[in-house]
């Protein structure tokens, strides 16, 4: 038996006047793979607890299977919680460790068959008589997740279970937990600020800003139509490049969108997409460009829906399989202030200290960082508007290359802006382009 979750308006404040969870409402449906994601303090634990009974729901309604359940005990939800810090009676083996909530549940019943199921589909049959202490943290999280499943519950809610263990055993688990869950056809609310991991388990992802849920929808929509610049920045790597541009629409020449002493000329006819930029004209918007958008023109011409833009290298990043270059094309980025800290002017204490580049300065340099401006902040765009000679940051647009390019500090490198992959959202943050006609198939 698996279970659909609803809710509706669902508020919460710890303290007085302070909503940490703002009039949420979400369907998800029976069998479902659903993550919340968000930056932390968002309140995705707050919604998890909520769901789970572990917390009051101050406003709104919790549905189970079209039920009102506000007011149902935890027990009698029938669901299961994993934890990030795994937590096992630490003098139990694995396998009481598994059967406890079945003991509890039935008294009577020997765990023993179920535990032994369990431990088989999992693969820790041979963890079975250690102790927690005797265990990996992936060891561990196993049998964690074990005493989740053993009991056959009607949902799991799992909070960050991965977020403590080590990258590649991380990867090794999320392909577990997709499949684990998968064949057991249980609904699923997963929460994480991960969004690599978000994107890869998910069915749906529900995006959090400060309590209030900016976006829910197949990772695939989220990406390519991501609802305002917030969701835009979380989701992806490299983050995708956002820049304050000017909407230029004359009525005798070409629509160009500038972007500080350049710009992007946006071909005739007029695409679907760029006619909605029309009422934009004189406005500032927020280009968008993740990596795919833009590429370096050294050898190439220009294809069809591509235009021109310069590039100044500023510092260049080595991945192995592929570089990010780090460029100033004479544009201000757009800072989503909850993502990241702006980055320091030329000549600044703080850029001079990144020289000799320790982790230390680096944190100190951050936080320094963290406190002078000028940050662009895009709820209070006119508030934030400082002298042009001001906003000039460096390395403001990243573009993604293959390692075989040779290409130094100081060098000027003509690039290609793919229109089909332009992002462009209005001053309060909401996409404009592109329009979900051109992405049918993702339609919102
Ligand atoms: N028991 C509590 N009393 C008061 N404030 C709380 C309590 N629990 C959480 N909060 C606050 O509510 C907000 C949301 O917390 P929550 O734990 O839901 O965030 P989160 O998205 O899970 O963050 P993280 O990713 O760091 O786990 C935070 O500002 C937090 O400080
Ligand atoms: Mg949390």
């Amino acid at each position: 038996m698996t279970r659909a979750i609803s809710l509706h308006d669902v508020s919460k404040a710890y303290t007085r006047g302070a909503r940490v969870v703002d009039r949420l409402s979400l369907d998800i449906t029976p069998a479902e793979f659903l993550v919340l994601l968000g930056p932390s303090g968002c309140g995705k634990s707050t919604v998890l607890r909520m769901i789970a009974g572990l917390e009051e729901i101050d406003e709104g309604e919790l549905l189970l299977d079209g039920e009102y359940a506000n007011d149902l005990p935890p027990s009698g939800r029938d669901m299961a919680m994993v934890f990030q810090n795994f937590a096992l009676y630490p003098n139990m083996t694995s396998r009481a460790n598994i059967g406890f909530p079945l003991r509890i549940e039935a008294p009577d019943t020997d765990p023993r068959p179920r535990v032994d199921a369990t431990a088989r589909l999992l693969g820790i049959e041979d963890l079975l008589d250690r102790l927690p202490g005797q265990l990996s943290g992936g060891e561990r999280q196993r049998v964690a997740m074990g005493r989740a499943i053993a009991r056959h519950p009607s949902a799991f809610l799992m909070d960050e279970p991965l977020s403590n263990l080590d990258a590649k055993l991380r990867t090794h688990l999320r392909a577990e937990i997709t499949q684990l869950t998968q064949e057991l056809g249980v609904t699923t609310v997963y929460v994480t600020h991960d969004q690599a991991e978000a994107m890869s388990l998910g069915d749906r992802v529900a995006v959090l800003r400060g309590g209030v849920l900016q976006q829910v929808d197949s990772p695939r929509a989220v990406y390519a139509l991501p609802r305002n610049v917030f969701v835009a920045a979380f989701v992806g790597t490299p983050r995708i490049n956002l820049l304050r541009g000017l909407v230029r629409a004359p009525l005798d020449g070409a629509m160009t969108i500038s972007l500080g002493k350049q710009f992007l000329r946006l071909p005739e006819p007029l695409s679907l997409d760029h006619q909605l930029l029309r009422v934009q004209q004189g406005r500032e918007v927020i280009v968008g460009l993740r990596s795919e958008a833009v590429r370096i023109a050294k050898h190439s011409a220009a294809r069809p829906g591509e235009v021109p833009l310069t590039g100044l290298v500023e510092h260049v990043e080595f991945q192995g399989h592929e570089i990010l270059v780090h460029f100033d094309t004479g544009s201000s980025p757009a800072v989503v202030p909850e993502l990241e800290a702006p980055r320091p002017r030329p000549g600044s204490p703080a850029r001079r200290r990144r020289r000799d580049g320790s982790v230390l300065t680096r944190l100190r340099e951050r936080s320094a960082a963290g406190r002078a401006g000028p940050v662009v902040t895009l709820d209070h765009p006119e508030a934030a508007v400082p002298e042009a000679a001001e906003v000039r940051l460096p390395g403001d647009l990243i573009v993604r290359t293959t390692p075989d390019l040779a290409l130094r500090h100081g060098m000027q490198v003509p690039l290609l802006v793919d229109l089909a992959h332009l992002f462009v959202f209005d001053q309060h943050g909401d996409r404009i382009c592109p329009h979900p006609d051109r992405l049918p198939d993702l339609g919102e």
